[in-house]
């Protein structure tokens, strides 16, 4: 079905994979397009967790600087709300998305990398968001996540630099949660999906949600917002069975 990216259910858990290896799984038009299809088959399928893969040396060395000639500022701009859209989509979703980053994670690679939840990196990974080396700036949501993520003096430092962070730098500034061996990668970021595909998914789409959007608002709404948010998870059959297991000194089975 989708000749840039492969999207597989195990379990749960779905892996949509990066493969076109060539270009490093620069996103062109053909890879977002299908990007966006994958991500409506994930909304409409039981699936607890995604996973981000890139196949090769990259996660995914950004946008296809190849379809950056010869555009108007128009036809840009157009480009650079529909990947916005598809990583909006991919923030919104109401199940764990965790990205696996092997190697190159640069530009929109990064910004697909910070519109989901957890990151965790190979010690082969790299990351950067380096538009300004061709006088542009990020346009997919860089200018704007990554100042959430990591501050605003690292963000305008790696903004303005387009240097690359090494994952060591990754960790230390809270750009990703954990950096592992390559060996270690695939077995690390399974272990975390199958734990999470285990858990109260209620609950864990109401902590997605309460976070992502509670950042966006001040200190008193977002509290209010919290309490309500923590009291809806009273009315859900996954706080019964939480509770009782808990109580009858047994692990909980979450449905
Ligand atoms: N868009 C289009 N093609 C890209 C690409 C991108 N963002 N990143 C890599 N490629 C292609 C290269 O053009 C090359 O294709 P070719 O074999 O047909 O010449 C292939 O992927 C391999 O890349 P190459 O540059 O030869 O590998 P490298 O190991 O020497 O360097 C990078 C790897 C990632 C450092 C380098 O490719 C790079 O700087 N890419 C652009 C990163 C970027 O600016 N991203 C933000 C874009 S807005």
């Amino acid at each position: 079905m989708f000749k840039n990216i492969t999207y597989e259910v195990t379990e749960g858990i779905a892996t949509i994979t990066f493969i076109r290896e060539k270009a490093l799984n620069a996103l062109n038009a053909e890879t977002i397009k299908e990007l966006g299809q994958a991500i409506e088959k994930v909304k409409t399928e039981n699936v607890r967790v995604l996973v981000f893969k890139g196949s090769g040396r990259a996660f995914i060395a950004g946008a296809d600087i190849n379809e950056f000639r010869g555009k108007t500022a128009a036809q840009i701009k157009s480009f650079s709300l529909r990947l916005q859209r598809v990583l909006n989509n991919i923030e919104l979703l109401e199940i764990p998305v965790i990205a696996s980053i092997n190697g190159f994670c640069l530009g929109g690679g990064c910004e697909l990398a910070m519109a989901c939840d957890l990151r965790i990196a190979s010690s082969k990974a790299l990351f950067g968001q380096p538009e300004i080396k061709l006088g542009i700036i990020p346009g997919s949501g860089g200018t704007q996540r990554l100042p959430r993520l990591v501050g605003k003096t690292v963000a305008k430092e790696m903004i303005f630099l387009g240097n690359n962070v090494d994952p060591d730098r990754a960790l230390s500034i809270g750009l990703v949660n954990k950096v592992v061996s390559p060996e270690d990668l695939d077995s690390t970021v399974n272990e975390l999906a199958q734990k999470l595909a285990r858990g109260p998914s209620f609950a864990l789409s109401q902590a997605k949600e309460a976070i992502d959007r509670g950042i966006e608002m001040s200190l008193l709404d977002a509290i209010q917002m919290e309490a309500n948010v923590f009291s809806l998870c009273f009315s859900h059959e996954d706080m019964e069975e939480g509770v009782s297991a808990f109580l009858e000194k047994r692990k909980a089975q979450f449905k």
